[in-house]
């Protein structure tokens, strides 16, 4: 038990218990980085302002240094007796240059410090996110773009609907994929404000300058109110509600892959890589890494939940609850940041079956909308086409054969319209071909999207590539 820097006020040491239950050092020391680096900008501007002299300041700034790098090797032991990671790094600069150490804490407060921290963290999290999710944008563009010309079955309440191409498929991942890194974008901006200088909650009454520190660690804006700086959350709740609907699509991905990858389906192969064999069972090869996909997104959501339920009851502005924020927050970054990576390991290997996809797309009456369009472009009213296919479908689904089965004398009884010409629709290229409505399936159309997609991949690199702060 080592003396608080809080302790002046107190008589008592605090219960080793209570010092255990209070800490949230074995989480918050990944923060150390941000930390120091904070401390150094604040210092530097104390100094530039005439609250700390240039010779004080430099010694601190050394020593911080220092303190960086014995955590860096490992050589700083960090414990529960010093509570959090502030402490911690403070308490080791008294260590190493006395009470001058303790002029740091001049105009700041952990309050702000922590938000600091968080921030610039998320900051780092959100940015790699965005670059792994680009990456995987161009990846799903480089599969379409490899398998153009895969017919495969397009689904409606998992029944077949109407064929479409594996690359529109893949495609419509590729859509909401950028919709996420849009969000991560937005959210990066909230993110990207300083609060350093805001104090426990009101503000200081030394000559600090905001727009310095913020510069020095590359902040585009600064927080307006000092109360809402040190008790906003919201930067983090974005960032997880972002992951959240993020983690729901990579969901859907996996779950469609670990349909895809079963014997019924057998669309698609996942490498080995991806895959764990049964204790038991020796054929077995089961798509663990999407199954896993698909269950760590519940542990987002609920992270998401969390925090949404550890703000909404605190009266402004710090209180010691914040604390809790940093668990569902760190484990929603370590699980996008480590789902992204393998997902955009995993994408690559895939293979595609073309003949399964193609004989499936063939089956259920997928045509059935081809034919009704064929009589509607003959000058059927819809209505009424829909009907007469409907009673074709009703037909050959008794005697257990396929429209395209069917005798021109037959087809007739259904509408005097249907003739022999109906043949050349009924085909799954022609199906495909021909729809080339804007974001439709025609190779065409797809092949405009995937130009599009990468053309906008490419601008948001850049727009990452600009939103990064400089290397400090
Ligand atoms: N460890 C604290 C947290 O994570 C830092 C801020 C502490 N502030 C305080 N007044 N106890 O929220």
């Amino acid at each position: 038990m080592s003396e608080k820097m809080w302790q002046g006020r107190f008589e008592q040491p605090t219960d080793s218990l209570v010092e255990e239950y209070t800490a949230s050092i074995h989480c918050d020391r990944r923060l150390y980085r941000y930390d120091i680096q904070g401390s150094i900008a604040h210092c530097r501007m104390l100094a530039e302002c005439g609250i700390l002299t240039h010779e004080e300041a430099s010694q601190i700034v050394q020593s911080l240094g220092e303190i960086l790098r014995e955590i860096e090797r490992g050589e700083l032991l960090l414990d529960a007796s010093q509570e959090d990671i502030h402490m911690a790094v403070e308490q080791r600069l008294m260590q190493k240059i006395g009470e001058l150490g303790g002029k740091l804490h001049t105009a700041r407060s952990r309050n702000d410090q922590i938000a600091l921290d968080t921030r610039l963290f998320m900051r780092d999290v959100v940015l790699e996110c965005r670059r792994l999710l680009l990456e995987t944008v161009n990846i799903l563009s480089g599969l379409a773009e490899k398998n153009l010309h895969i017919v495969m079955p397009g689904y409606t309440h998992l029944q077949h609907a109407q064929p479409v191409l594996l690359a529109h498929h893949l495609m419509a991942y590729a859509e909401m994929f950028l919709r996420d890194e849009e969000r991560l974008a937005q959210c990066f901006d909230r993110i990207n404000v300083l609060p350093l200088g805001s104090a426990a909650l009101a503000g200081t009454t030394f000559p600090i300058n905001m727009e310095m520190t913020a510069k020095a660690l590359g902040f585009p804006r600064i927080t307006r109110n000092s109360m809402d700086a040190v008790s906003d959350r919201d930067y983090l709740i974005e960032f997880c509600a972002a992951s959240a609907i993020l983690m729901m699509h990579i969901s859907r991905l996996a779950e469609e892959l670990v349909l895809w990858s079963t014997v019924e389906f057998g669309f698609v192969d996942i490498s080995d890589a991806f895959c764990t064999g049964s204790s038991i069972m020796p054929q077995k090869k089961n798509p663990d890494v999407p199954e896993l996909m698909r269950g760590k997104s519940a542990r987002v959501y609920g992270n998401l939940m969390a925090l949404l339920a550890l703000v909404k009851n605190l009266p402004l502005t710090y209180n010691r609850d914040l604390q809790e924020d940093k668990e569902p927050a760190f484990d929603t970054a370590d699980t996008v940041r480590q789902t992204l990576a393998v997902l955009n390991k995993m994408l690559p290997e895939l293979r595609f079956n073309q003949d399964r996809m193609e004989t499936a797309a063939a089956q259920g009456y997928a045509l059935a909308t081809e034919v009704a369009d064929y009589l509607v472009r003959k000058g059927v009213p819809f209505r009424k086409a829909h009907y007469v296919v409907g009673q074709m479908v009703h037909h050959c689904e008794k005697l257990g054969k396929d429209l395209s089965d069917c005798s021109v004398e037959e087809l007739k009884k259904f509408h005097k319209a249907l003739d022999a010409d109906l043949f050349a629709v009924l085909s799954l290229h022609s199906a495909v071909e021909r729809r080339t409505s804007h974001g439709g399936t025609s190779p065409q159309r797809v092949r405009e999207a995937i130009d599009a997609v990468r053309a906008e991949t490419h601008a948001r690199l850049e727009r990452v590539h600009v939103d990064a702060p400089p290397a400090v």
